[in-house]
């Protein structure tokens, strides 16, 4: 069997000096989609900032390795080169660039070439808008200036979809997001998917629905900076049933 794409082993990670990630254990092979879900603070979204080398989080122990490697060291660009993609939480208004420009030099960044021509991108990026059913106006729009939530999301998802990422991260917002922009996420996954089938996927989400589309193959539940437990598609309904309570470490 090869090597999982992404695996963390014991991963410990701080932020001003107090202790967010306190042993985080995971593996994520060829092909699967994990979830990650737990209550607000878990450290979920440090996870995600911590795997991609945000720079405000420091690895105190641990490893995290892609295909083997440990880039624990690397910098947030070498880690986004290598395959590494975060789709942010709050992406932030980039003004007077368009959604073309910025995802082609995301492109070129991503294999390494100093530059790639508009025409070069525009191709792929007809392509995929017309999978995932986007607008073809929406390329010229200049980016996140007044974007609705569903169309922050639509740009996340094309930008995983071009990146052809090894692991995509998507951190999902606690709130804010009408059930659109998550089907939106969810639809876009999929499609990512179905064309790049070795892709992994770490989706952090509280919506159970949004699970319903994406169809996790692992769901994992973040406590207090720990993953105090890991199981199929089920623990989803089962914590939208009964909430977090009943995995509460008796330390937290
Ligand atoms: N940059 C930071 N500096 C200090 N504390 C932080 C920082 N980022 C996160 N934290 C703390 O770490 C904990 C986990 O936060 P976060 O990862 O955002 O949780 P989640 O995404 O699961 O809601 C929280 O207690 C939060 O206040
Ligand atoms: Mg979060």
């Amino acid at each position: 069997m090869s090597k999982p794409l992404l695996e963390l082993r014991n991963l410990h990670a701080e932020a001003e000096g107090s202790s967010i990630l306190r042993g985080v254990d995971l593996i994520v092979n060829e092909g699967e989609v994990h979830a990650l879900m737990g209550p607000n603070g878990a450290g979920k979204s440090t996870l995600a900032s911590v795997i991609m080398g945000h720079p405000g989080y420091k690895v105190t122990s641990g490893e995290i390795l892609l295909k083997g490697e440990n880039i624990a060291t690397w910098t947030p660009d070498a880690r986004a080169r290598a395959g590494i993609f975060l789709a942010f939480q709050y992406p932030e208004a980039i003004g007077g660039v368009s959604v073309i420009q910025f995802l082609r030099q995301a492109i070129a960044a991503r294999k390494g070439l100093d530059e790639l021509s508009v025409l070069e991108v525009r191709l792929d990026l007809a392509e995929w808008m017309d999978r995932l059913g986007i607008d073809s106006a929406f390329a010229e729009r200049h980016l996140n200036d007044g974007f609705s939530g569903g169309e922050r999301k639509r740009n996340e998802v094309l930008q995983m979809a071009l990146l052809d990422p090894v692991v995509a991260l998507l951190d999902e917002t606690d709130s804010g997001l009408d059930i659109d922009a998550l089907r939106v996420v969810a639809k876009g996954v999929r499609t990512v998917r179905e064309q790049h089938p070795a892709m992994g996927a770490v989706v952090v989400t509280h919506y159970v629905k949004l699970l319903d589309e994406i169809r996790p193959d692992f769901v994992h539940v973040l406590f207090d900076g720990q993953i105090v437990h890991s199981g199929g598609a089920e623990l989803a309904e089962q914590i939208d049933h009964e909430g977090y309570d009943a995995w509460r470490p008796v330390s937290a």
